[in-house]
């Protein structure tokens, strides 16, 4: 049989990556679908030092690519919304199909792309968008297919806890360690994408959808970041027995879907919570299955190159399958996808973390404890330091059980009106994963 012929645009970290795993192992992968992959036509600025192309066609226009006749399967790898859109949209007009590491693209013109490309009968995937190299798009998919899924809740951004690791464990400070991350390639172009939780949220929606069957939603994601963590917090948390994380949360209640990334006081004997570096890792909770956990390499060359040519496999399979039974982009049907909605913040439901400054006064304990009953919050534990010499205040640290967020929002008000209570109480969320 004939090879499938494919093109490639962009050939910088992932794309590199994504050229020499097909020429390494192209015995393997032929032997896997029937056929081979041949990649005739790479659209890049600048030739990648780590691939020998030989006599591949090179171009620097993107669209050459998605208008060359000879190409089946077109893979997006130039990354961005505005060029990247244009692109996918132009080769699934064009009658090829997609394969695309792209979150932020999926996320935000995901709903888009797919119903172009079911009118024209082409596939669109897009594994590598979401953790790296992890699976777990496919677990969700189709692995899990026989499960209502209650919640998931993942690492999905290797740079914010390649930081949070290495603050924690080596006391560098936020920016030593996010210079490292870039320098390491695992940081997006804009890292504020990733410390503060948008590039999370990207990737977030993509799974909540494919859990939940809703249309992709990034518009209605929370987003908070790391970036205002101290280490003071990383340690409080610890001698409760818990590890700051930077997680995505989708929870499906009655209500609405909770789809937020946030730090979060996760219990140390979790599994998740031992996952360090830029590792990433996905739980997913399913009604039959009960919890299960995705763990690997969240980015980088190969890693990401994994899930791109995993997915040009998929597509090469299913190419002389009928449309109409190709595996829907985001796991349900998409005239049954469901109009659940997503639910602000204020209505989500988690326990806190809260740390609050105060006068070395007898009784203040007592008002905070009143405060927090006046709002129906029930402690979960609770602990007192020493004054700080600097200042002689001293920190109350407090965890709460669950509770909706807008209750604590308000109690956190009251609190900081006392007088014995100075400055802002930080609050963090916790959740136990259980
Ligand atoms: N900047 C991302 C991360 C790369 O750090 O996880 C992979 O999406």
């Amino acid at each position: 049989m004939k090879p499938v012929k494919v093109g490639i645009c962009g050939l910088g970290t992932v794309g590199g990556g994504t050229f020499n795993v097909l020429q390494r192992n192209a015995e393997e992968i032929a032997r896997r679908i029937g056929r081979g992959i041949e990649v005739v036509q790479i659209a890049t600025r600048q030739p990648n030092p780590r691939c020998d192309t030989g006599s591949i066609t090179i171009t620097d226009d993107v669209f050459a690519v998605v208008s060359n006749p000879d190409i089946d399967i077109v893979v997006e790898l130039i990354g961005g919304y505005t060029l990247a859109l244009e692109l996918v949209l132009k080769a699934i007009e064009n009658g090829k199909h997609v394969v695309t590491a792209n979150k932020a693209l999926i996320a935000v013109h995901g709903n888009e792309i797919f119903a172009r490309a079911r009118e024209k009968g082409v596939i669109v995937a897009f594994e590598a968008s979401v953790a790296g190299g992890i699976p777990v798009i496919k677990a969700i998919r189709e692995g899990l297919a026989g499960n209502r899924i209650n919640w998931l809740a993942g690492i999905i951004n290797g740079t914010g806890n390649f930081i949070l690791t290495e603050m924690r464990e080596k006391g560098r400070t936020f920016e030593d360690v996010l210079k490292e991350a870039q320098e390491l390639g695992y940081a997006e172009a804009d890292p504020t994408f990733d410390v503060e939780g948008i590039d999370a949220a990207h990737k977030l929606t993509i799974l909540a959808s494919i859990a939940f069957g809703i249309p992709l939603q990034f518009d209605k994601a929370y987003t908070e970041g790391i970036s205002q963590l101290t280490t003071a917090d990383v340690n409080y948390a610890e001698a409760l027995g818990y590890r700051i994380k930077h997680l995505g949360v989708a929870r499906r209640t009655e209500a609405g879907i909770e789809l937020r990334v946030h730090p979060t006081l996760i219990p140390a004997d979790r599994l998740i919570a031992n996952v360090n570096g830029v590792m990433n890792a996905v739980m997913v909770n399913g009604d039959a299955v009960g919890s299960t956990l995705y763990y690997g390499a969240g980015a980088g060359m190969e890693p990401t190159a994994s899930a791109v040519v995993a997915d040009l496999v998929d597509v090469a399979r299913a190419l002389s399958a009928d449309p109409s039974n190709h595996v829907p982009p985001l796991a349900f049907q998409h005239d049954a996808l469901s109009a659940h909605p997503i639910l602000p913040v204020s209505d989500c439901e988690s326990a806190y973390y809260l740390r609050i400054q105060a006068k070395d006064h007898p009784g203040v304990l007592a008002q905070v404890a009143t405060i927090l009953s006046q709002h129906g919050i029930n402690i979960e534990s609770i602990m007192q330091k020493e004054a700080e010499e600097h200042d002689g205040l001293v920190p109350v640290i407090l965890v709460t059980h669950r509770v909706v967020e807008e209750r604590i929002d308000n109690a956190i008000s009251a609190l900081e009106t006392l007088d014995d209570v100075i400055g802002k109480v930080v609050r963090i969320r916790v959740e136990q994963l259980n």
